[in-house]
């Protein structure tokens, strides 16, 4: 498996643009730094391929590498961000996938200026089934105007809830079957579409508020925060190795481990 990480040079809370974020409520660099880099050496550890895309100076955002698009059927498909907080990391993102030969899936103007699309944070593999998260940083129509995605094998999954305001917040595939997800940040309806074309593992409040379903499956071994102990002991009765990587300072930020990676194979 192989995955694109950005170093945290530049992380800091200096905007709002989800409930976690207080800009009062500031991230210790060097504690972010460190937690990073824990669960970049975990990663490889398990097994993964890490890639780095360089970050910039004044996108404190863009080590969260899951917005950046969406890894689907050997083609890139781009990000279009919600705010312009964190627009400015698209021709990054755009330069770095193009560079190393990625075919690269850029929607046009008119359809971008009014249709939003986060990437990996909202659109999930299961087997594949796309998971399709909408409702706070994704439109609905940008899936269902993407004739590149096979519309038979989409499921959509509202967001009713802002603090899960990302699908990987409260949803993660853990093989091509089964996922692990936080069920009350869904609207009911959504709620039995996808328990129609999932195994799904419910995980309590608490520990969906400290990102357990902000995990990330490599093989057997599953990487998710600290102070997640119900759903890690179910996840080792299932055979799963459990590693837990303390995301404090990203969780400040509204991320944890899973938004700090991109699938890009
Ligand atoms: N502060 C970032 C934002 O609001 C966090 C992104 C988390 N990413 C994710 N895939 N859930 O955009």
């Amino acid at each position: 498996m192989k995955i694109l990480m950005c170093r945290p040079d530049f992380f800091a809370i200096e905007y709002e643009i989800n409930p976690w974020m207080k800009v009062a409520q500031k991230a210790n660099l060097s504690m972010a730094v460190s937690q990073w880099e824990t669960l970049y050496q975990t990663l490889l550890q398990c097994g993964a391929l890490v890639e780095l895309v360089e970050p910039e100076a004044g996108l404190p955002d863009m080590t969260f590498t899951a917005n950046a698009g969406l890894f689907y059927q050997n083609k890139m498909i781009l990000a279009h961000f919600k705010f312009k907080e964190r627009q400015g990391e698209e021709p990054f993102f755009l330069n770095w996938f193009q560079q190393r030969g990625f075919e690269v899936i850029n929607l046009p103007r008119p359809l971008r200026q009014d249709t939003v699309f986060e990437g990996a944070g909202d659109a999930l593999l299961l087997g594949d089934t796309l998971f399709a998260g909408y409702g706070f940083r994704t439109d609905r129509a940008f899936y269902e105007q993407a004739s590149y995605l096979n519309q038979q094998k989409i499921v959509y999954c509202e967001l009713s809830n802002p603090y899960f305001y990302h699908l990987d917040t409260c949803f993660c595939p853990i093989n091509d079957t089964t996922a692990i997800w936080y069920p009350a940040a869904f609207t009911k309806a959504s709620q039995q579409a996808m328990a129609k074309h999932a195994e799904l593992i419910a995980v309590e409040e608490t520990e969906a508020k400290h990102f357990a379903c902000n995990a990330i499956a490599v093989n057997h071994h599953i990487i998710m925060p600290t102070d997640c102990p119900v759903i890690s002991a179910k996840l080792k009765t299932l055979g799963y190795t459990v590693h837990h990587c303390d995301m404090r300072e990203y969780l400040k930020a509204g991320g944890a481990c899973k938004c700090l990676t991109l699938r890009i194979d």
